[in-house]
């Protein structure tokens, strides 16, 4: 991965790099140089605005502009980002995150950048840090061509700000998960079936001091984890539960995370037609969120109790696949009709948030790739959150708004409800109405919670993987979304 160094900014003209990175915003006579590109207009006989002008630079938020610097600097290449109209107080760390992303993305196959981005306290430098770490991010793995884009090996914030190293440090960790996350996500499921992701997070996990704990089908079974046994079945991958825990000494409180590891969704027996199948190797995305959750907290050394669950499965369908009308015993006891094979995701989470209640922890967060009424009430960025406590869920939702990842409050309507009510068992897993889709699952899920829990589910089908083109600092493919959301809720929960 692309390593990062902090350097002061009193030597901007003559660093050593082969780009530089500063930022412009909009203005009424042309495009204004941003904080740290100060010193940069007096080297360039101070013509810098002017020239920007010239060259058609406007400042706009994401535009970038490459100018040669003709010796005037050490650095040959001198790249604009845009980061918009100047805010009127702080700079919103998103914006930093995004600008330094979209700079660094620009400059694949450049060995050294260095960022004289706005970096005026530690909030800012961490923020340039983490954009660029995570908009270097290449997914190289299977591409035998030499033409492969290779990411910036070496990346330097220039601040002056005191914290600024600690502030780096952490936006490494959290760069290191999310990277963790996107390549799991990117694995095609040939290579990541559920006993290979439970081998990864054993390894990887226990490197960082997690204690790791695998169910493996034998033990699903005598063990009563119906729904992980029901969805797994049918493959010739058989399904695992991965607990990963974390503790403090001086820990005092206790958070779970739940996640959905679908590795891949082909619907079952409810197959999925193809157009929808192709990008399903992504159903991992909330386990893969929690394990880099976990790994990131482990390595912050946060004063908290953190355990993870990873619900692995494949959905695919076959002579030993489960059926429409089949009937389940969950871990949590009820019995649930299985009426759409391709509800799958609901059914390992319920056995996932029921064997999460018997840690005692004082909050249980799941992730999933749940729905895909998800992408269309929020759309591709905005993933839903939906709690059996308005505060938690408004916490949720806070949290992710500082770490820069969007999602938004969504309601569960009791009167959605009944339509889970099975002829046969306690509960069934498909709702008759389309509509409110993306509730009724969380209200599915709302009922294997025991009572006195509080409970918030994270539905993230459409953040989890960018179809589309690369923006900011997220790439085409696995995001690594809600990864550090969820780092940010045990910072809140470690006080
Ligand atoms: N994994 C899918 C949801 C999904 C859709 C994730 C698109 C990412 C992008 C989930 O298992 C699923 O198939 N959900 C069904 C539920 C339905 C059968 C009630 C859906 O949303 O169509
Ligand atoms: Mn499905
Ligand atoms: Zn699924």
């Amino acid at each position: 991965m692309t390593t990062v160094r902090v350097n002061p900014t009193d030597n901007v003209v003559s660093f050593d790099t082969d780009a530089l990175v500063v930022g412009v915003h909009t203005g009424e006579g042309g495009p204004r140089p941003a904080p740290g590109a100060e010193g940069l207009d007096e080297a360039l006989g101070g013509k810098l605005a002017a020239t920007l002008d010239a060259i058609g630079v406007k400042g706009k938020t994401g535009e970038i502009a490459k100018v040669p610097t003709f010796g005037a600097l050490a650095a040959p290449l001198l790249v604009v980002v845009g980061l918009g109209d100047a805010p009127e107080g702080d700079y919103d760390a998103e914006a930093l995150r995004r600008a330094a992303g979209v700079a660094v993305r620009s400059l694949s196959g450049t060995a050294r950048v260095a960022l004289a981005l706005p970096a005026a306290d530690a909030r800012q430098a961490g923020a340039l840090a983490l954009g660029g770490l995570l908009g270097a991010y290449s997914f190289t793995k299977y591409r035998t061509n030499g033409e492969q884009p290779s990411p910036a090996g070496e990346l330097t914030v220039l601040s002056d700000a005191d914290d600024a190293q600690a502030a780096v440090e952490r936006a490494v960790t959290l760069a290191e998960s999310v990277s963790l996350v996107r390549d799991l996500v990117n694995t095609p499921p040939s290579d990541l079936w559920p006993a290979r992701f439970a081998e990864i997070a054993e390894q990887t996990g226990s490197a960082v001091g997690l204690s790791v704990e695998v169910l493996d089908e034998k033990a699903l079974k005598e063990n009563g984890y119906g729904g992980i046994v029901a969805v797994g079945q049918g493959s010739v991958n058989p399904p695992r539960l991965v607990r990963l825990a974390y503790s403090h000494p001086e820990a005092a409180k206790t958070v779970a995370f739940v996640g959905k590891g679908i590795t891949f969704d082909s619907g079952g027996l409810s197959l999925k037609p193809s157009a929808s199948m192709d990008w399903m190797k992504s159903d991992m995305g909330g386990a893969g969120a929690v394990f880099g959750a976990l790994v990131a907290i482990a390595k912050l050394g946060l004063k908290i109790n953190a355990v993870g669950y990873l619900c692995l499965a494949e959905n695919m369908p076959s002579g030993t696949a489960q059926r429409p009308s089949d009937v389940f015993t969950s871990f949590a006891g009820k019995t649930v009709e299985v009426l759409d094979t391709d509800a799958e995701g609901r059914l390992v989470l319920i056995d996932g948030i029921a064997r999460a209640a018997q840690d005692s922890p004082d909050v249980i967060v799941d992730i999933a790739t749940l729905t895909g009424a998800q992408i269309v009430a929020l759309g591709w960025r905005t993933a839903g959150v939906m709690a059996n406590d308005d505060a938690l869920r408004e916490e949720v939702v806070a949290t992710a708004g500082e770490q820069g990842e969007g999602a938004w409050g969504m309601p569960l309507p009791e009167e959605l409800r009944k339509g889970l009510d099975s002829p046969v068992a306690d509960i069934a897993n498909l709702h008759p109405e389309r509509f409110g889709g993306m509730l009724t699952a969380a209200i599915f899920l709302r009922e294997f919670v025991p009572e006195g829990i509080r409970w918030a589910h994270i539905d993230m089908a459409g953040p989890a993987f960018n179809k589309g083109e690369a923006h900011g600092y997220t790439p085409k493919g696995g995001t690594g979304a809600i990864t550090r959301t969820l780092v940010g809720l045990a910072e809140r929960y470690a006080g």
